[in-house]
């Protein structure tokens, strides 16, 4: 096997862990960087990794990979990591909101590069683990050794990323893109459809445990249809009372209020706000996030949970 470069991954939580995976299974030798005394080192310790503190890792690889939240990202890399990195060394990030909004900023003499899997951590992981890959969004930030690019495309590679595709693209799209995806589709779009439908049928009698099989839990058989065959073979793979239906009622779901909705939030993506609104909380201590997940814990979610618990058995049993 050729000589592979030194990894060190900062953070070993969903992106992080599934991420030194990955490498290892390529043949990169990994060191993960974490805080003494997080569940991050105890479980990268668990998995057979060496665990240094973030310094010391970032000051023993050739790649260093920032997997840390993106709030809290641009102070620990200037605090802790920066003048650690070895010259020529390639940063590499898999978001680029903190380069963004967040003042995240490079010293000369080192690449940083966008490697954004398209997939959550777990994810990653499995499709490696098959003998596939996710796409991943490449862009570069700094490009001091003339190669940021390629470099960018060999660690993605490592990822098993290259095995889907590799899309270049830049930061700022990147941003916008991803942020306007899982505020209306993948999380925010998703809760709230679920939640909706789950509601109205509990709302006028009908058991919370066939309203969470036919709204939540069909979902994913429905996504990955869609996932797999593409629209055309999604179509083919519903019937026609449901594609007659979808086509005459799914309209007044979507429609001009939905999307008028999305061209405000996208603007709201794109000009900045969103960032400034979620920084602002966090630097008074993240009181209006947990307050807004108190409340869906108590509201929303719990009614959706109790409607899960109702249609199906305990993991395990
Ligand atoms: N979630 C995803 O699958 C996903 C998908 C695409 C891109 N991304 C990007 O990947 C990056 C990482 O996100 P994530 O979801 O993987 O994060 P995460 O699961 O929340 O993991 C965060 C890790 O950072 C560590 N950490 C938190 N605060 C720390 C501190 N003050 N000092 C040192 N370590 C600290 C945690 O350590 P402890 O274990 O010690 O608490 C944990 O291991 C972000 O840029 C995100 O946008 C994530």
């Amino acid at each position: 096997m050729a000589n592979r470069s030194r990894a060190a991954i900062l953070g070993f939580g969903n992106q992080g862990a599934a991420q030194a995976h990955c490498l290892r299974a390529s043949g990169w030798p990994v060191v993960i960087g974490a805080r003494a005394g997080g569940g991050g080192a105890a479980r990268a310790r668990g998995e057979g990794f060496e665990v240094l503190p973030l310094a010391a890792a970032a000051a023993a690889a050739e790649f260093v990979a920032l997997l840390l939240p993106d709030e809290i990202l641009p102070e620990i890399f200037r605090d802790t990591v920066a003048r650690a990195l070895r010259p020529g060394a390639a940063v590499v990030f898999a978001h680029g909101f903190a380069v963004r909004h967040g003042a995240l900023e490079f010293p000369a003499g080192v690449d940083a590069v966008l490697v954004s899997p398209a997939a959550p951590g777990r994810v990653v992981r499995a499709e490696y683990d098959a003998g596939r890959g996710v796409p991943a969004y490449l862009a570069v930030t700094a490009d001091a050794s003339g190669r940021a690019m390629e470099r960018a495309e060999e660690y993605a590679t490592a990822l098993g990323c290259a095995r889907a595709r590799l899309l270049r693209t830049t930061v700022e799209e990147e941003v916008v893109v991803d942020l306007f995806g899982e505020q209306t589709v993948l999380v925010g779009g998703l809760l709230e459809l679920v939640s909706a439908a789950v509601d109205t049928l509990v709302a006028a009698g009908h058991s919370p445990a066939m309203a969470y099989l036919e709204c939540a839990h069909q979902l994913k058989y429905l996504a990955d249809l869609l996932h797999d065959a593409g629209p055309s073979g999604f179509a083919s793979g519903v019937s026609s009372v449901a594609m007659y239906g979808a086509l005459t009622r799914g309209p007044r779901i979507g429609g001009p209020a939905l999307r008028a909705a999305m061209a405000a939030i996208l603007e709201e993506v794109q000009d900045g706000r969103f960032a400034a609104e979620f920084l602002a909380d966090h630097a008074t201590g993240g009181t209006r996030l947990e307050a807004l997940r108190a409340e869906a814990r108590a509201e929303g979610w719990k009614r959706l949970a109790l409607a899960r618990a109702a249609a199906l058995p305990p993991r395990g049993s």
